[in-house]
């Protein structure tokens, strides 16, 4: 008898497929994705490249919504780089429209998830409409208390130390602050956003692995995540096999093992 139960016991064991399977998923508070990959989507239905972008922004509205409901607390996506400008001139323009239409149509749906809506890049130097969705944006979104999404358009992290150092510099010649005053938290204190926390999850779709000028001071401790998935059909199972996958790392932000 005692023979058959331990049998029992050890098949009952060997039936579970997933020794994870019960491991409770941690939701990173602050989750920061590249949104790479619409051109290639584009190219391989023979669609322009800014039929790409269009289905990419299509899919950062149901990531949004994916990440409110999940309980991520802000959400940043790379949506147009310092770099981008190499780009036509026809491409830039269809990006520069589409992230009007985007604030435009997609505002309602934000608020009721009641998302704040925050950029970060070298703003100054967009075009005056854009600067004006985004001003617009931020004004009407402040008093949300759910989610907040940050926007890095026209950003590179080289350009966000490049003006901190700057800050920091004019800091100490105008005699606010004393050269051996200046440590790392003077630095993040610069950064476009000071008070957002780093990222813990860094996603990047497409299979390509780096960071592109994206987040290189906070992206420090971030857990990075890669997948081969282009970014316009990069779906909810896509983040929640994501966030599982961050559920099982060990963080030791460079302490010993506990
Ligand atoms: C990189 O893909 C993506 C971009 C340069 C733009 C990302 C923008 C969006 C998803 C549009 C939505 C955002 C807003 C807010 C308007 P790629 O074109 O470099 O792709 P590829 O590597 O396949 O060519």
């Amino acid at each position: 008898m005692g023979r058959i139960r331990s049998g029992l016991r050890s098949l009952l064991r060997r039936k579970d497929p997933d020794p994870s399977r019960d491991a409770v998923t941690r939701i990173p508070v602050h989750l920061a994705v590249i949104m790479d990959g619409n051109g290639r989507w584009a190219k391989q239905r023979s669609l322009p490249r800014k039929a790409g972008h269009r289905a990419g922004a299509e899919n950062l509205r149901r990531l949004v919504d994916a990440c409110a409901r999940a309980g991520v607390r802000y959400l940043t996506v790379f949506a147009f780089s310092t770099e981008n400008w190499n780009r036509s001139a026809d491409e830039v323009a269809s990006l520069m429209d589409l992230f009007v239409e985007f604030f435009e149509r997609f505002d309602p749906e934000l608020a009721d998830a009641g998302v704040r809506v925050r950029f970060c890049g070298d703003l100054d130097a967009l075009p005056q409409r854009i600067l004006e969705v985004i001003r617009t944006s931020e004004r009407t979104s402040r008093g949300r208390n759910g989610m907040q999404l940050v926007v890095a358009f026209n950003y590179g992290s080289r350009r966000e130390l490049a003006h901190a150092a700057r800050e920091i510099a004019r800091d100490v010649a105008e005699g606010r602050l004393r050269p051996d005053e200046v440590d790392e938290g003077t630095l993040s204190g610069h950064l476009y956003l000071p008070d957002v926390p780093d990222p813990d999850l860094l996603i990047r779709p497409s299979g390509e692995y780096r960071l592109s000028n994206f987040l290189l001071w906070q992206a420090a401790y971030s857990e990075l995540w890669f997948s081969d998935v282009l970014w316009p059909d990069f779906s909810e199972r896509d983040l929640q096999e994501a966030f599982a996958s961050y559920s099982k790392r060990n963080r030791r932000f460079g302490g010993a093992e506990s």
